[in-house]
């Protein structure tokens, strides 16, 4: 079993560090905030993340937390940077957090490999290798082993993941590193570094190219009479092309995807290369985060004075994460239209809502006296939202679902106006054996 260091307590840090001591290793995980060092090692988990807690406290006698760059490589094989790389304002990603690192390890005599966990463009191995050698360094291996979790499920995409990738200069430190998953059946793929950096861009923006294409079928759904759950479902069943991130709605958010499309465009556009796709992409999905205020618009009229209930502030469900969400621009655009703005969520906090806008955790205080709803995060507690309690705590009882999480026609029948996204054609009976609509897998 190794030693491994790991920079960084965030989410990535952590999963990984709590997923390998489960594999056996032995893990310290550093972090430059003393206040987050102090809560982990009080054994309390600083993120939302399902399954963390319980898998932290588990190996906790195989795992430690420091703010000492010293303690952490103390005996450490591997040095795992998973630290943060968020957007400049050019779109280029900022590796200052990456750098630090890189300049904060002291003269080791042992066979360190540092190990690229943080999403960075291509070419930063290159870049690293190069400062490693000039600082004096040459003996310290460096490894890209790019990370594929996707928040809410990051444990089980840890320990179920559809591929390992490791790209590395050396043979040698592939194989090092392809060691450390051993316990976990998966496809390792082995490549060179820049390869392994821009699998990872490439994963994020084809991911994201999926659910721009989704939400531009379904807005042509909704001028032709179209289901577009329905057209993702008999799409998906194609094995060419899956049924993952078909699922249309108000547009992708989180912390990677903007962030991770936006320096790929980017480190496009520097080496000379105009990606159209990816701009087109970022372009749908804005006007995508806006089109809910249009439908607010036609079904109320001008908002100005009107009660509007956010359903969701976190960008997905089982997340407390609020980075780069939808609720954001759309309350941003609501209020900018003089709407009175309420928010719900379950476990978002509240310092992230701009002014004025009130949180609430029970969704009925929310929507007392609303004259709309709009589901924005599909968290399983909106599922019953259509009901007579809610129907009647409204000033207006109209909902619109920017998740396509209700049965738009069960929900009119329970009284409610109902606005999906691409869902223009009433829904029909479905014949027998059919496969419901929201069993399309994610
Ligand atoms: C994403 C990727 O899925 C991970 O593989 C990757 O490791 C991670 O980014 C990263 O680079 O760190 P994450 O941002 O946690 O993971 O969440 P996703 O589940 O991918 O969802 C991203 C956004 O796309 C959400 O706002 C979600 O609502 C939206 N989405 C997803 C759709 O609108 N439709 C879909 O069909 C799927």
């Amino acid at each position: 079993m190794a030693r491994i260091a790991i920079f960084g307590a965030g989410y990535v840090g952590l999963v990984t560090g709590a997923c390998f001591a489960d594999l056996g290793h032995d893990v310290v995980v550093r972090d430059i905030l003393e206040e987050r060092v102090d809560e982990l090692r009080a054994g309390r988990v600083p993120i939302h993340e399902p399954g963390l807690e319980e898998l932290l406290a588990k190996n906790a006698n195989r795992l430690s937390f420091t703010l000492d760059v010293g303690e952490a490589l103390d005996g450490a094989e591997f040095a795992f940077v998973a630290v943060g790389t968020p957007p400049t304002a050019s779109g280029d990603a900022d590796l200052a957090a990456v750098w630090t690192v890189v300049h904060s390890l002291p003269q080791l005599d042992q066979g360190l490999i540092l190990v690229m966990k943080s999403t960075v463009p291509v070419g930063t191995g290159e870049k690293v290798r190069a400062e490693l050698d000039s600082l004096g360094l040459g003996h310290v291996g460096y490894v890209s082993n790019p990370e594929f979790l996707a928040e809410g499920t990051a444990v089980r995409d840890f320990t179920n993941p559809d591929r390992v990738v490791v790209g590395a200069f050396e043979p040698e430190h592939a194989e090092r590193v392809a060691a450390l998953y051993d316990g976990i059946e998966t496809t390792v793929v082995t490549t060179d570094v820049a390869s392994a950096e821009m699998i990872k861009l490439a994963s994020n923006a084809f991911l994201t190219t999926r659910v721009s294409f989704i939400n531009e079928i379904a807005n042509v759904c909704e001028l032709v009479g179209a289901d577009v759950t329905d057209v993702a479902l008999g799409v998906g069943l194609d094995a060419r092309l899956g049924p993952h991130f078909l699922r249309a709605g108000i547009g992708w958010g989180g912390s990677c995807f903007g962030k991770d499309v936006s320096a790929l465009k980017q480190l496009a556009g520097n080496s000379g290369y105009h990606f159209q796709l990816l701009a087109a992409v970022i372009e749908v999905n804005e006007l995508q985060k806006r089109r809910l205020v249009g439908k607010l618009k036609s079904q109320l009229g001008n908002l100005r004075g009107k009660v509007v209930a956010v359903l969701g502030v976190a960008f997905k469900p089982e997340t407390d994460d609020t980075r780069d969400a939808p609720s954001l621009v759309l309350i941003g655009r609501l209020l900018a239209e003089g709407a009175e703005v309420r928010a719900w969520d379950p476990i978002a906090p509240e310092r992230v809502l701009p002014q004025g806008v009130t949180l609430h955790r029970d969704h009925l205080d929310a929507l007392d006296g609303a004259d709309a709803a709009v589901i924005v995060t599909e968290w399983p507690q909106l599922r019953g939202l259509a009901s007579p309690e809610v129907r009647d705590a409204m000033r207006n009882p109209l909902i619109v679902d920017g998740r396509n999480l209700l049965d738009p026609s069960a929900a009119r029948a329970a009284g409610f106006s109902y606005e999906g996204v691409g869902r223009g054609s009433p829904s029909v009976a479905e014949p027998a054996g059919t496969p419901e609509p929201d069993a399309v897998p994610q």
